[in-house]
């Protein structure tokens, strides 16, 4: 005869605290959602969960004890759903994300994404050295923080020159350096025309582009700071001639059609003679920059010998260069860094 041993409420009580125990190791063990969801089928699941058999052996308690088993029941069965609940926290995120998610309205139009550009002026930069570099010119770097040397005096600016005065230039106060030679930010590429001749010997053809410092008032044609291309080419026989052939070269190359050209008598302590290029566009002269020969004492300066040598040197404002090919009538539209502008370039 099969009988099955009766169940004390407290037998009971201890299958109910094995389950427990049993579910709420699997609810902390699971790593994801999908993981909880299989452990709470497995234990509280309607139809074959295990929860759901030990609730048909109350059948098996004793008469009298039944209603003390019920209660353990009860209990249990809180304590499993209460530890269902907290463990479903943990990846109410990843619910969130997931299709069924109530808050997720696959309707509602989407977040653009903008992909950023270069500023302006880094275009500009850009194709200047792609232009440059045909007619064969390689790109040299020198520092924003010079000294005088480098600045002025090798560059032909005696101490007395207005270029010099403090108050038209950026001088550094530099902590522990007050006995040492002055610094400034510096005022020209020109600077890079030294620093390039020091190290190398001729035959050179560079262009430095970069930022320069001058402590002008802002308006729309002013700014205390913008870049400039210094371009520098010595050899043997080098003539003005050159000179004006590859800044006409340059500006038909930069404003894509053929450009007239016209140079000025100008002075530049660091070229003789200087002069003052324009060309035409758009039915008038506009203001290319500055250029000339290179001054025998700037070849001195650095060791090279002016009577084996000729060069020319130019310097032009790559803002004037953007400015115009955008038609952008305030400089200080370029360094405001409003979005709404810069994304039209
Ligand atoms: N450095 C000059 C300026 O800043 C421009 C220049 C460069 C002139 C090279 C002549 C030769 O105005």
């Amino acid at each position: 005869m099969n009988s099955v041993a009766p169940l004390t409420a407290e037998g009971y009580r201890q299958e109910l605290q094995q389950l427990l125990a049993g579910a709420l190791q699997a609810f902390a063990a699971a790593e994801s959602a999908d993981q909880l969801e299989a452990a709470r089928v497995h234990y509280l699941g309607a139809k074959n969960g295990l929860f759901k058999n030990v609730q048909k052996q109350l059948g098996q308690v004793v008469v009298a004890e039944k209603p003390l088993a019920g209660k353990h029941l009860n209990e249990a069965k809180d304590q499993i759903q209460e530890a269902f609940e907290q463990a479903r926290l943990r990846f109410t995120a990843e619910l969130r994300r997931g299709s069924l998610d109530p808050q997720f309205d696959p309707s509602l139009p989407g977040t653009g994404q903008r992909l950023g550009k270069l500023h302006p002026i880094t275009q500009t930069i850009e194709e200047l050295i792609d232009i440059m570099g045909r007619l064969g010119f390689t790109p040299a770097q020198g520092p924003e923080i010079e000294d005088e040397w480098h600045n002025f005096v090798a560059l032909n600016i005696p101490a007395s020159h207005p270029a010099r005065d403090p108050l038209d230039n950026f001088y550094l106060a530099v902590a522990g350096r007050q006995t040492a030679e002055p610094l400034l930010l510096r005022s020209q590429t020109s600077t890079v025309q030294i620093r390039v001749m020091e190290q190398t010997r001729p035959p050179v053809r560079i262009i430095s582009l970069g930022r320069v410092y001058r402590p002008d008032t802002a308006d729309p044609t002013h700014y205390p700071m913008f870049h400039q291309i210094e371009g520098l080419m010595v050899d043997r026989k080098v003539t003005l001639a050159d000179l004006k052939t590859v800044l006409k070269l340059f500006a038909t190359n930069y404003l894509g059609s053929k450009v007239p050209i016209r140079i000025r008598p100008s002075f530049f302590p660091f070229t003789e003679p200087s002069v003052e290029a324009d060309y035409f566009w758009n039915g008038r002269w506009v203001e290319f920059g500055g250029a000339g020969m290179v001054d025998p004492n700037v070849f001195a300066a650095v060791g090279y010998d002016p009577e084996e040598y000729s060069g020319f040197a130019f310097g032009l404002g790559i803002e004037r260069l953007c400015m115009i090919r955008h038609q952008i009538t305030d400089i200080r539209h370029l360094f405001t860094n409003d979005v709404r502008f810069l994304r039209q370039f």
